[in-house]
């Protein structure tokens, strides 16, 4: 695994944990979906790239179907997961916005991965060169797939809520600021005889549907704009992007 040369402060250990153990289910619902688009297009054992992977969870179903699979993600405690999870993949610790991206047969994103915006920098402005280096390392007919938090009608931006799990509950609180919200997440995990307190605080950056939807068109790509993954609609606010690159029509006669 290549060293951080910046390591998040994002999904710390417990945090990792709880993400693994309690909010995999966009990776799960995105697994079979994407492992059919790639057999439907008839790529087998192609180079896939995860942006934010986490824990693994998509990188070790896809694993499993027989892929090369890269993460990349900021967090180290999320990849020592993901290197338990998915042994044969690749991981790389780095920012997802300057990672280098190899050849590919498609590139993913799930989770809101590329919503999260760290202090003083904007998404918003590094996502269009992002999609545009995507294209690039795409092959033809090649797929990149991600799903987002947008500024939509329905979007909640202020809210209470909490999971927990046999050993660990999480607590969040989620308020607007301005274009993004904040999202303060307290956890407490079992360690021993006690319960751990850790408090992480997430930007996450709401973006405009139109900014998307141009970003994507301008690159080059095709786009398909769906409400989840499968039968899996994601939360409101949320929606499934899919831009294809599509194949090259040859020379003409
Ligand atoms: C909500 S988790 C989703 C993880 C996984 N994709 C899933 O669906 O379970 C978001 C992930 O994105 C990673 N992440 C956020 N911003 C990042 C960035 N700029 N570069 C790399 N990873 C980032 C976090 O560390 C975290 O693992």
């Amino acid at each position: 695994m290549t060293e951080p040369a910046k390591t998040s402060s994002i999904y710390q250990e417990d945090l990792a944990y709880i993400h693994d153990a309690g909010f995999g289910d966009t990776a799960r619902a995105a697994a079979p979906v994407v492992v059919e688009m790639l057999r439907s297009a008839g790529k087998v054992q192609e180079t896939v790239v995860e942006l934010g992977c986490g824990s693994g969870i998509l990188l070790a179903e896809l694993s499993r179907a027989g892929h090369q699979v890269m993460g990349i993600d900021s967090s180290s405690q999320m990849l020592r997961l993901a290197r338990a999870k998915a042994p044969q993949a690749e991981l790389r610790c780095c920012s997802l916005y300057d990672a280098a991206i190899p050849k590919c047969a498609a590139v993913l994103a799930t989770g809101e991965a590329l919503n999260y915006e760290p202090p003083g920098r904007s998404n918003l402005q590094r996502l269009p060169q992002l999609i545009a280096r995507i294209y690039r390392a795409l092959a033809d007919g090649g797929f990149f797939l991600f799903d987002l938090i947008l500024q939509l009608p329905e979007t909640v931006d202020a809210y209470q809520t909490w999971r927990a799990g046999e050993d660990w509950a999480a607590l969040i609180d989620v308020t607007p600021d301005s274009d993004a919200i904040m999202r303060r997440i307290l956890t407490f995990r079992r360690i021993g005889d006690g319960y751990r307190r850790q408090e992480e605080t997430h930007r996450v950056r709401l973006f405009r549907p139109d900014d998307i939807e141009t970003a994507v068109m301008s690159a080059g790509f095709s786009l398909e704009i769906r409400e989840g993954y499968g039968q899996t609609r994601l939360p409101p606010g949320r929606r499934l992007f899919i831009a294809e690159r599509r194949p090259s029509q040859g020379p003409s006669e």
